[in-house]
């Protein structure tokens, strides 16, 4: 009896470690019967490494020899159970000599060109076709349509949908075992083209969907709310689930920006961030895919490298993000308002005043938790003098009553009067967190831009009389009245107080827990269908006007979900002093070198050819 028993305990104690996962799609892994003789299959064996690491070898092409054959691709899709897609791009649709040409669907491209929800559905192409090089551009209507002019180079050859953590093994596996590029893609809404990578066998998170709530959960010395979180939801995702358990999740601002891909491993940022810190803060434990093709479980006490490295170091590099545990909060609602002010109502001293007065505010903001969404937005004229600005800032304060609120913006809003800026505000109102309901959900509008961003520490705002105040507002005067540029930036401060446990213990770049704004600065031009060399000279002029934010902020970084993808000395600007540890990391967890992601963690090492010198993920991955 007592045996049986024992018996009995290891069973239960075996199901459980078993178990270690959270959703059902975890439990379907690729098993050594799957695997049977087939050399495409098998899992990574870092002792036995023979890829080339010389410089100038690349990874494998569609054209090349070594690519594998139709009918090794057949067999990987009998694998998959018939879940690998062909890599098209979204506009071949409108190209009359493509065997998947459909006026049709053409006009439903082209009516949804600039909606993030369609290329949200899409398996192969990113929100920026810049970023793929614009391989297959969108026809103008009625052109003649000439064939020629549509590539898949921009594209990946191959998509898995991946639906169980078998097909991301699967990818994995085939994919360093046959040194093919492999690419990641969520909702594809990453600034730097981090989810593209032409002739790729891509990995599709888009459908890795399920949630749960826990009432009450402990893990290290966490004790209370939580919830199991599929890597392919969405703010509209998180946003309903919200509603529905009456509890607070950090989402991003956009509705169809992926909450738990590359948003929680390159940091992510929100309306809460000064309350309960960064997204990476929130996380409790990951469930990933590493590089030789293993499930694993990750947390503070087991592959602690991964559990640092994932929270804030970046997306695409250690392995691939199936699902997570992350902090739930009660709900919250904030005290909030607008403000603006703009010329010609006022005069351009007044209006750059305005702006000083606004900055003077921030500290004080961030002490409150607060955030501030702000633009300054030029109204182009002719020349340089014409020109006028206008102001817009949305500010949020959480856990503020509307008296509260009200309270907060007085002493602002009477510094704006002492310079001539009267009745700006709006009055104050009280929302909850979760605003986005699935069936508002249009999508985000796309920008093809180029953008740069900067993190400006807590001390360049702490004396408005100081010369590090005033160099500051300069540089971003500079920016917008010389540059010509859109001014955003975002007033939250995501502390080590505000992070918490485990936050405080992560990758994320060491300037963001310093920063009181995270400010970028749009280049307006678009890069879309531009010659490289006109492309080449627009990043180099916005690159002169973020040196002058980079001059005002020595020792800072940049927030690298939000950035320039040619930022220079990335490493030092995205990730600081943890740069040499994650190198580590990344090395040790990726000897073969299967996961890439222009600016990511050891991405030195390569270099996209046949791009005509942009950053553009049209071109072969080669080793420097
Ligand atoms: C309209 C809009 C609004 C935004 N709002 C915010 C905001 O409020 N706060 C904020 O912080 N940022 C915001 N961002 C920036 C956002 O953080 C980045 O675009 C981020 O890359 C989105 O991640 P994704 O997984 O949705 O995108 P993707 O482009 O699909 O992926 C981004 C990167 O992560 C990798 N990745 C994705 N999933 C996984 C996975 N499961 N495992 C491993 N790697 C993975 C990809 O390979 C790629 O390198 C916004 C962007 C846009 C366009
Ligand atoms: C993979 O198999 C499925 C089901 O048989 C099929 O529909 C799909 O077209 C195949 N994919 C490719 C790339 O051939
Ligand atoms: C394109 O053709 C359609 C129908 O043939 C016509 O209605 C439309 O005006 C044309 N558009 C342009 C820009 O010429
Ligand atoms: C991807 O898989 C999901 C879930 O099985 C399915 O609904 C969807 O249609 C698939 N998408 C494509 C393009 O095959
Ligand atoms: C939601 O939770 C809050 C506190 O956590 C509670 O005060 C409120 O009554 C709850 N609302 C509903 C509808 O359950
Ligand atoms: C600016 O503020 C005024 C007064 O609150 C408001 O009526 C107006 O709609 C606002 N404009 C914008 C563009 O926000
Ligand atoms: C900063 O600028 C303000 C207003 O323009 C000025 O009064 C102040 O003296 C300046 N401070 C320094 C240190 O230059
Ligand atoms: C504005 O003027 C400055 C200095 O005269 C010049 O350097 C800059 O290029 C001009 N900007 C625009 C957008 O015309």
């Amino acid at each position: 009896m007592r045996y049986l028993s024992v018996f009995f305990l290891i069973c239960v104690l075996y199901l459980r470690e078993a178990a270690s996962y959270n959703f059902p799609y975890e439990s379907v892994q690729l098993t050594g019967a799957d695997i049977g003789t087939n050399k495409d299959l098998t899992f990574g064996d870092p002792e036995s490494i023979t890829t080339s690491k010389a410089s100038g070898v690349c990874k494998t092409y569609p054209e090349d020899a070594s690519w594998p054959s139709d009918s090794r691709w057949v067999s990987f899709n009998e694998s998959l159970g018939g879940a690998l897609i062909q890599g098209v791009p979204t506009a071949a649709v409108c190209y009359q000599g493509w065997p998947g040409f459909d006026a049709t669907r053409c006009a439903t491209a082209r009516t949804n060109w600039l909606n993030s929800a369609f290329f949200m559905e899409d398996p192969a192409s990113i929100m920026e076709p810049w970023l793929q090089g614009d391989r297959c551009p969108l026809p103008s209507a009625n052109s003649s349509l000439n064939v020629m002019s549509c590539s898949s180079a921009g594209v990946p050859a191959f998509v898995v949908n991946a639906t169980t953590v078998k097909h991301v093994q699967l990818a994995v596996n085939f994919a360093r075992n046959n040194n093919l590029r492999l690419t990641i893609k969520n909702s594809g809404h990453d600034f730097s083209g981090r989810s593209a990578g032409g002739g790729a066998l891509s990995i599709w998170t888009h459908y890795l969907k399920a949630f749960e709530y826990l009432p009450s959960f402990s893990i290290g010395e966490y004790h209370g709310q939580a919830a199991r979180v599929g890597a392919g939801l969405q703010t509209y995702d998180l946003s309903s689930y919200m509603r529905q358990y009456n509890i607070t999740l950090i989402t991003p601002g956009g509705n169809t920006v992926g909450a738990i891909g590359g948003y929680l491993q390159g940091g992510g940022h929100s309306g809460l961030t000064s309350y309960y810190g960064m997204m990476s803060d929130q996380v409790l434990s990951l469930e990933v895919v590493t590089a030789d093709g293993k499930f694993l479980h990750v947390d503070m006490n087991e592959n602690e490298d991964l559990w640092y490295a994932m929270r804030g170091g970046g997306g695409s590099t250690y392995g691939v993000l199936i699902s997570a545990i992350i902090k739930a909060h009660s709900p919250i609602s904030s005290a909030s308002a607008s403000i603006n002010f703009s010329m010609p109502k006022l005069s351009e001293n007044a209006f750059w005043e305005g702006i000083r007065v606004y900055h003077a505010h921030i500290v004080r903001l961030c002490d409150a938790k607060g955030f501030g969404f702000n633009y300054i937005r030029t109204a182009v004229g002719t020349g340089n003098s014409s020109r006028t600005y206008s102001f817009t800032t949305s500010i949020s304060l959480p856990g503020m009553s509307r008296q509260e609120g009200t309270a907060f913006m007085a002493p602002l809003l009477s510094d704006l009067k002492l310079v001539g800026i009267a009745s700006a505000a709006s009055s104050v109102t009280t929302s909850s967190f979760a605003t986005i309901s699935p069936a508002a959900v249009m999508g985000d509008t796309i920008q093809t831009r180029h953008l740069s961003s900067r993190l400006f520490p807590r001390e360049n705002f702490e004396d408005p009389t100081s010369d590090i105040f005033n160099r500051s507002v300069q540089a971003i005067k500079d920016s917008v009245v010389q540059g010509g540029y859109l001014f955003h930036s975002i007033n939250h401060c995501p502390t080590l107080e505000a992070a918490g446990y485990p936050g405080t213990n992560s990758a994320l770049v060491p300037a963001y827990r310093k920063a009181v704004m995270h400010a970028s600065a749009y280049d307006e031009q678009p890069y879309d269908n531009v010659p490289p060399a006109q492309q080449v000279a627009y990043h180099s002029r916005l690159n002169e006007y973020m040196q002058k934010w980079r001059d005002v902020t020595p020792g800072s970084g940049s927030y690298m979900n939000e950035a320039d993808v040619d930022e220079p000395d990335f490493q030092t600007s995205f990730y600081g002093s943890n740069y040499p540890k994650l190198l580590q990391i990344k090395k040790k967890r990726d000897p073969w070198r299967l996961f890439y992601a222009t600016t990511g963690v050891g991405s030195e090492d390569w270099k996209l050819q046949g791009t005509d010198g942009l950053s553009t993920q049209d071109g072969k991955l080669c080793r420097v």
